[in-house]
């Protein structure tokens, strides 16, 4: 087997729709041993965590909202505090592989498009752009109105790619678990890690 490249990478959460996603991609991560995660979860996905997480199916092992936000948290190798811009990630000097914000919200979207942003999140995407390392937001919105285009387009001239949850349907899913395995396949290929997740059309052709 190839050897695998240690990669660092930085997970931002914000509050979209979309934790179960957010789940299934730490614990993507966090079975593969060569990459180091450092996350970040804002205080709207707080909000949305306790919204969602009924609908999650897993109360039984995540009776409260704070036990899932530490489920989430324990995936990762190291976690970061929103307000904390004294971490490591607020940092173009401190190196990683590239960041994902999984979910992404409008709000972070304008924020991050725009330069502004105030907490570690938001600085942390800032930095990667300015250092030209990957940025990858997974927005979720519908319909989107004529600012988050116009944000989304801002975001991609300065480097960002922008990587809707878009069920692929190619793939065959059975489960909703099968099309957010295949995605956070997907989404990992944005920075060249290899997960055996995704489906590759073709690929025995
Ligand atoms: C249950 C719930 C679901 C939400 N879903 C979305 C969403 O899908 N997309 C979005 O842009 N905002 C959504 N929001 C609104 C954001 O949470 C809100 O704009 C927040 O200020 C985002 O802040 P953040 O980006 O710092 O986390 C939702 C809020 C709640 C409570």
């Amino acid at each position: 087997m190839a050897q695998q490249i240690y990669r660092r990478v930085v997970i931002g959460v914000s509050g979209a729709s979309g934790i179960r996603l957010t789940r299934q991609f730490l614990l993507t991560l966090r079975d593969l041993p060569h990459v180091e995660t450092h996350l970040v979860i804002s205080k709207g996905a707080r909000l949305v965590v306790r919204e969602e997480h009924e609908e999650m199916g897993i109360q039984e092992e995540a009776p409260g909202t704070e036990d899932l936000v530490r489920q989430l948290e324990m995936c990762a190798d190291h976690v970061h505090s929103i307000d904390d811009l004294g971490a490591g990630p607020a940092s173009g000097s401190w190196k990683h592989d590239g960041m994902i914000v999984c979910p992404c919200s409008m709000s972070s979207l304008a924020t991050i498009a725009h330069g502004c942003g105030t907490n570690l999140l938001h600085r942390a995407a800032d930095v990667t752009l300015k250092e030209c390392r990957p940025l990858v937001l997974v927005v979720r919105e519908t319909p989107l109105n004529l600012i988050h285009v116009e944000n989304m387009r801002l975001l991609m001239q300065a480097g960002a790619t922008i990587m809707p949850f878009m069920p692929a349907f190619y793939a065959r899913p059975k489960t909703i678990e099968d099309m957010l395995r295949h995605f956070c396949g997907r989404l990992l290929d944005q920075l060249g890690i290899e997960s055996g997740l995704a489906h590759r059309w073709r690929d025995n052709m």
